[in-house]
């Protein structure tokens, strides 16, 4: 295992009963003061998928917005935002999911992507699996003959997002330390 891995896992903060009881927040805002962990973080994303022919980095919002950019411009890939809804002023097109009470949805701007290009889906956390989900169905419909690529930083067992994704190609940088209850 890298020797950077652990200084990043213990620079993620839990913060237990945010935003609600029982859950145990996974703040990734303590990585970003620590200026080694984070540019360990990206080394270790940079170092893995660079010369693999990604042109696009899309970034999911919030979370992805902080790490997606450094990756994209380390690799020389382009990054695509995919917001939550109404914030992109161009045409869109949107994916809906599954939140525990109700549905949220994501939106990428039209002909931010080509067919063929390969892209790389950066978020910090997977909880349920619903969010990169429906990331991996927006880009799918341009996107249709090139493998995804998703990364993150901590995935939960509880919420069985791990399964739900099925034989996607997945990369976890570093596992939750309260993998037992925690979210988010
Ligand atoms: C969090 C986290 C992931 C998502 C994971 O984002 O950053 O994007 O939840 O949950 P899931 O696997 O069950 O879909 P959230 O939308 O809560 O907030 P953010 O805008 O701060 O990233
Ligand atoms: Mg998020």
């Amino acid at each position: 295992q890298d020797p950077r891995l652990a200084g990043i896992a213990s620079a993620i903060r839990v913060i237990p009963d945010f935003p609600k009881a029982g859950i145990m927040f996974q703040d990734i805002t303590t990585l970003l003061l620590d200026v080694k962990a984070f540019r360990d973080t990206i080394d270790l994303f940079v170092d893995r998928y660079k010369d693999k022919g990604i042109s696009v980095v899309a970034g999911i919002e919030a979370r992805g917005f902080i790490f997606g950019p450094p990756i994209a411009l380390a690799i020389g890939a382009k990054f695509v935002p995919l917001r939550k809804p109404k914030k992109l002023p161009g045409e869109v097109i949107s994916e809906e999911y599954s939140l525990e009470y109700g549905t949220d949805k994501i939106e990428m701007h039209v002909g931010a992507v080509e067919a063929g290009e390969r892209a790389l889906i950066v978020d910090d956390l997977i909880a349920t699996g619903g969010t990169l989900n429906a990331a991996i169905r927006l880009l799918g419909m341009w996107i249709s003959f090139n493998p995804f690529v998703l990364l993150t930083f901590t995935i939960s067992s509880i919420y069985q997002g791990r399964d739900r994704l099925g034989d996607k190609p997945l990369f976890v940088l570093v596992q939750s330390s309260v993998d037992a209850h925690d979210h988010h």
